[in-house]
């Protein structure tokens, strides 16, 4: 079976580096570079942290590519240590990496991996969709070359987390995920609607403590914060696996059911900034969404499925 190439972009944070490692042990897939992106933490750390999360893997050959430091139109919103710690990695505050970034930009290197390789490059993306928009608006033949784009982001039919109305990434630069749905290449939104839906409860998460590779074993060192922030904040007996919901539907779709439609980002100053609205009308579509691509909207998942195959993954280790 040949290895899906993939990028993916990133803000680590916890759920994170649980999505890189889940890739990184899956068969279905080549993880042929990271790139950094603000969100969970600054992107200096986020860099510092993706190289961190290839050397405890032991895959330093994964070129990492550094993102943007703000969004396109404000300001960044700032760091959220009470989500992933102050170091993003859950409070563990490892060494600084031996190994360094790569000289290019994040978007650089998405517009030459993709050019490079028609077809072939799927985008996962993790955090704010900064460097996507800023690689299209240089390259916007990218659209007709990648192979597919999927991204964690975004409430179509749910609430949001940021705020009421508005997803964390989405809502850390609505401008630019507003170009990334409007772009002409395919893609799948795997947001709220179905992270919600994917819950690893207190005894899956036990079992990190129990898999003898570095990689569960970090993962079993980040979590109490992220743990802690669910019991907090909604009673909840585990965590949202947000970011890892994206891989696993790159691995094996089958696992969700997804409707399409337009979609637009409130890009308002209002207080309904960054929600993301999909054109329902059963009987036109209104002026905001005409001409825009439909984009895959994951509404359904088999949750405990994608809970057993990352941690399948993980108990197995390194693909
Ligand atoms: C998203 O926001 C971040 O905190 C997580 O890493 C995930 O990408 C969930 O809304
Ligand atoms: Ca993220």
């Amino acid at each position: 079976m040949a290895r899906r190439k993939v990028i993916i972009d990133t803000d680590p944070g916890i759920d994170d580096a649980m999505a890189i490692f889940f890739a990184l042990c899956s068969p279905e897939l080549e993880v042929i570079g990271l790139t950094t992106i603000f969100g969970n933490v600054h992107t200096s750390l986020a860099t510092i942290n993706a190289l961190r999360l290839l050397e405890i893997a032991g895959r330093t050959d994964i070129p990492v590519a550094p993102g943007v430091a703000a969004p396109l139109a404000s300001a960044y919103k700032g760091p959220v240590p009470y989500v992933h710690g102050e170091d993003g990695q859950g409070n563990t505050h490892l060494p600084p990496p031996a190994s360094t970034p790569l000289a290019r930009a994040a978007a650089d290197f998405i517009i030459e991996q993709i050019m490079a390789a028609p077809g072939e490059i799927t985008l996962i993306a993790l955090g704010p969709l900064t460097n996507l928009a800023l690689a299209l608006r240089q390259e916007p033949r990218i659209a007709q070359h990648v192979r597919e784009v999927v991204l964690m982001g975004g409430n179509a039919f749910t609430i949001g987390n940021a705020t009421p109305a508005a997803e964390a990434n989405i809502h850390n630069d609505p401008e630019a995920a507003d170009e990334v749905f409007g772009a002409p290449w395919p893609v799948t939104m795997v947001g709220l609607d179905v992270t919600h839906q994917v819950i690893m409860d207190s005894a899956h998460l036990a079992e990190y403590a129990r898999m003898n590779n570095p990689m569960a074993q970090h993962i079993h060192r980040i979590l109490p914060v992220y743990v802690e922030l669910y019991r907090l904040s909604g009673g909840l007996d585990g965590i949202y696996i947000h970011d890892s919901s994206a891989v696993a539907y790159v691995i094996d779709p089958s696992l969700f059911t997804t409707t399409a439609h337009p979609l637009r980002v409130d890009t308002s100053d209002g207080i309904s900034r960054g929600k993301t609205w999909a054109s329902v009308s059963q009987y036109r579509t209104l002026p905001p969404w005409q001409n825009r691509p439909p984009v895959t909207i994951c509404v359904a998942v088999r949750g405990a499925a994608v809970v057993a195959l990352e941690l399948e993954r993980l108990r197995h280790g390194l693909a």
